[in-house]
C-alpha cells in the first residue's frame, strides 16, 4: 500500500515537473537541470507560433532587455526585498486585468532563466498566446497559470509555448538575472516622477496697443491712423497682432495692459497726452492685473514704441509686476524710431530678469512680419 502511494507521489511530480514549461529549470546550488516539454518542441517543429510575437526589439544595448516597452504603458516597481525591478505593463487584456489588481504579492522563485510563480487566473486573448519569448519579457503563461519574468534564453525559448507577454523589464538584464532563491514579490504601479518645477512654468504675451486703450466708435476708418490695421473687418493694433502671432506659436495666453482711462480718439491728442504723462512722469491706474505670475518664467512684452520711450501704462505694469528671475523677450512696433532706449529701460525697472531685444517692427508694414516673428519664437524658445 506505501508503495502504491509512493509511486502515485512519484507520478505526479514527474507531470508537474513537465508542465512547467513556462519557469525552466529550478536554479539549486549552482547545478542546473534542464527540463523541456517534448509537447512544445513537437508544436514547433511543426511550424506553430513561437518566440518572436511581432515586438517591437532592441538590438543595440545587450544590457538590456530585448523588447522595447510600449509607449504609453503602465510603470510598475517589483520588489524583490530591497532590490527593485522596475517595468511597463502593455495594454493587453491581460496586462489590465493584472494593474486593476494591483499592488499584490507575487511568490516566485529563481529558475535556469526566469523569476516564475504560480499565479491568479487573468483573461487572454487565445490569438495572444504564443511560443518564446523575447529576454526581459514579463509573461502570463497560461498553463499553471505562471506569472514570469524571462530574462535569460530567448535564443533557444521557442520550446516554451502558453507565454502571453504583459509587458517588460526596464532595467538591465543582468540586475535581475543577479537575484537568487525565492521572492515574496511586492508588484506596485510606479509613482510618476516629479517634473523639475522649472518645466512646469509657462509663458504668457503682455502687450499694450493703442486700439484697446481707445473708446473707437464702430464705423472708424481703418486707414485713418498708423495704429489700426484691418484684419477680417476688425481693427487691431500693431502690438496686438504681434502679441496674437507670439501667443499662436508660444502656445500661450496673452494679457492686455489697459489704463483705467481710455487715450482720446483723435490721434494728435493721444500723441499730446502721451507727451505730457511722459514730461511729467505719470504712471497712469490700470484696469487689468497679470494674475498668477508666478506659474510663468517667460514674459513676451510687445508695445508701440511712444515718444522714444514705453508708454506710460506700460511703466505701470511693470511697478505692478515683480518679473524678476523671468525672461523678458521684447517686441517693439514703431515708425521709425525702434527700439530707442526701451530695453535700457526695462533692465532699470527689471535688474534682475533676463531681458531679451526680440524684434522691432514698422507699424505700417506690420502685416508683412507674421512669419519673421513666429520663426523668432520658435528659435527662441
Ligand atoms: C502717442 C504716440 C507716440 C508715438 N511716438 C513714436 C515715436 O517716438 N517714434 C516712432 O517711431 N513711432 C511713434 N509712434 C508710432 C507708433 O509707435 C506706431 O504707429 C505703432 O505701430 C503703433 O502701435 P499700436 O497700433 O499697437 O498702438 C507714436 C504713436 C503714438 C500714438
Amino acid at each position: 500500500m506505501q508503495k502504491k502511494l509512493l509511486l502515485i507521489l512519484m507520478v505526479t511530480v514527474t507531470v508537474l515537473s513537465l508542465c512547467l514549461a513556462g519557469c525552466g529549470s529550478k536554479k539549486e546550488q549552482g547545478q542546473e537541470k534542464t527540463e523541456t516539454s517534448s509537447e512544445a518542441t513537437e508544436k514547433t517543429e511543426e511550424g506553430n507560433r513561437f518566440a518572436k510575437d511581432g515586438a517591437d526589439m532592441q538590438t543595440e544595448d545587450p544590457a538590456m532587455p530585448t523588447r522595447i516597452p510600449m509607449e504609453g504603458g503602465t510603470k510598475i516597481n517589483m520588489y524583490f526585498g530591497d532590490k527593485v525591478i522596475p517595468g511597463v505593463l502593455n495594454d493587453s487584456d491581460t496586462a489590465k486585468a493584472l494593474i486593476e489588481k494591483l499592488p499584490i504579492t507575487q511568490h516566485v522563485s529563481r529558475y535556469s532563466h526566469d523569476f516564475c510563480g504560480v499565479t491568479e487566473e487573468l483573461p487572454y486573448k487565445e490569438e495572444e498566446v504564443h511560443y518564446g519569448w523575447l529576454n526581459g519579457d514579463i509573461d502570463y503563461a497560461t498553463d499553471a497559470p505562471y506569472f514570469t519574468i524571462l530574462f535569460e534564453d530567448e535564443d533557444t525559448s521557442e520550446q516554451y509555448g502558453n507565454q502571453v507577454n504583459i509587458g517588460v523589464i526596464t532595467c538591465p538584464l543582468e540586475e535581475i538575472a543577479a537575484l537568487e532563491g525565492d521572492f515574496d514579490v511586492r508588484i506596485e504601479l510606479a509613482e510618476e516622477e516629479e517634473k523639475p518645477e522649472q518645466s512646469k512654468k509657462k509663458s504668457i504675451v503682455a502687450y499694450f496697443s493703442r486700439v484697446g486703450n481707445t473708446d473707437f466708435p464702430e464705423d472708424v476708418d481703418a486707414s485713418s491712423s498708423a495704429s489700426i490695421q484691418a484684419d477680417d473687418g476688425t481693427i487691431k493694433g500693431n502690438a496686438q497682432m504681434i502679441a496674437e502671432w507670439i501667443a499662436e506659436e508660444a502656445g500661450c495666453d496673452t494679457f492686455e495692459i489697459l489704463a483705467k482711462d481710455t487715450y482720446p480718439v483723435d490721434y494728435d491728442k493721444t500723441v499730446e497726452q502721451a507727451r505730457d504723462e511722459q514730461s511729467e512722469g505719470t504712471r497712469p491706474a490700470l484696469k487689468t492685473e497679470l494674475e498668477n505670475l508666478d506659474e510663468y518664467d517667460t514674459v513676451y512684452l510687445v508695445f508701440p514704441n511712444w515718444w522714444g520711450d514705453l508708454p506710460m501704462p506700460v511703466y505701470s505694469f511693470f511697478d505692478a509686476c515683480d518679473l524678476s528671475g523671468k525672461k523678458i523677450n521684447v517686441f517693439v512696433t514703431h515708425e521709425g524710431s525702434g527700439f530707442s532706449g526701451t530695453i535700457d529701460t526695462i533692465k532699470e525697472l527689471e535688474p534682475k530678469a533676463e531681458v531679451t531685444e526680440a524684434i522691432d517692427v514698422r507699424g505700417g508694414s506690420v502685416t508683412e512680419e507674421e512669419k519673421t516673428i513666429k520663426q523668432w519664437v520658435t528659435e527662441n524658445q
